[in-house]
C-alpha cells in the first residue's frame, strides 16, 4: 500500500470516528463486498444488515418478504438498524437496497450522525447482477419491476452524504479506496 494512501486512511479514520458508515444503494451495487473492503481498510467491524436480520429470524430477507410481507420485513429492518446505530463501536454497515428508501430509517441514520455513501451503479449493471445472483429477491422478480423500483428510489439515494459511481468490472477494494479518498478531504 503506498504511503500516501496510509495517510488518507488515517485522516479518514480521524474524520469519521466514532460515526457509523452506512453503505446504501440499489440491489446488485456491491454494498456487502465494498463494505467488507472498507471495513478492512479502516480497521472496523463490518455488519451486513440483511445477514443480521437473517440470523435473528432464521430466514433470508427474501423469505421474510415472501412469507410475512414486505412491511414485516421493513419493521425488522428498522429495528435492527436502530440497534446498530446505537452501538458504541464504529462499524461499516451494508444496508439492504430498500433501507435508505424509508424516511424513518433516513431520519434514524441522520440523527445518529452516521456517514452515508451511495454506491451509484447504472440499472443495467444492477439487473445483470440481480439476474446472475443466487439471492432470492422477491421485489425484483422481473426486469420491469426492478427498473420501476430503481427509478422510484433513485431520488432518495441522492440524499446520501456521498456518492461513488460503480461500473462493471471494478473491484470492491478499488471502490472502497475511492470512498476513503472521498472521506479524507472532508476534514478541511
Ligand atoms: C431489498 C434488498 C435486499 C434485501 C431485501 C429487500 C430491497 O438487499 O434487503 O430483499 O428492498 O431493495 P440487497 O440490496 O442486498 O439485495
Amino acid at each position: 500500500m503506498p504511503s500516501w494512501f496510509g495517510k488518507l486512511q488515517k485522516v479518514a479514520c480521524d474524520v469519521l470516528q466514532p460515526r457509523q458508515i452506512i453503505i446504501v444503494g440499489f440491489m446488485g451495487t456491491g454494498k456487502s463486498s465494498v463494505g467488507q473492503e472498507l471495513a478492512r481498510i479502516l480497521a472496523r467491524r463490518f455488519v451486513d444488515l440483511d445477514d443480521l436480520i437473517a440470523q435473528r429470524e432464521g430466514r433470508s430477507p427474501g423469505e421474510i418478504i415472501e412469507q410475512d410481507g414486505e412491511s414485516r420485513f421493513r419493521e425488522l429492518e428498522t429495528k435492527a438498524l436502530g440497534e446498530l446505530l446505537d452501538s458504541p463501536d464504529a462499524q461499516v454497515i451494508a444496508a439492504g437496497g430498500g433501507a435508505w428508501a424509508s424516511a424513518e430509517n433516513r431520519e434514524l441514520i441522520n440523527s445518529s450522525k452516521a456517514f452515508t455513501v451511495w454506491l451509484a451503479a447504472p440499472f443495467k449493471l444492477c439487473w445483470k447482477r440481480i439476474k446472475a445472483g443466487k439471492e432470492f429477491r422477491p421485489l425484483a422478480r422481473s426486469r420491469d419491476e426492478a427498473q420501476r423500483l430503481y427509478a422510484a428510489r433513485r431520488p432518495t439515494y441522492h440524499l446520501a452524504a456521498a456518492r461513488v459511481p460503480v461500473s462493471d468490472g471494478e473491484n470492491p477494494g478499488a471502490i472502497a479506496e475511492k470512498i476513503v479518498e472521498l472521506i479524507a478531504p472532508k476534514r478541511a
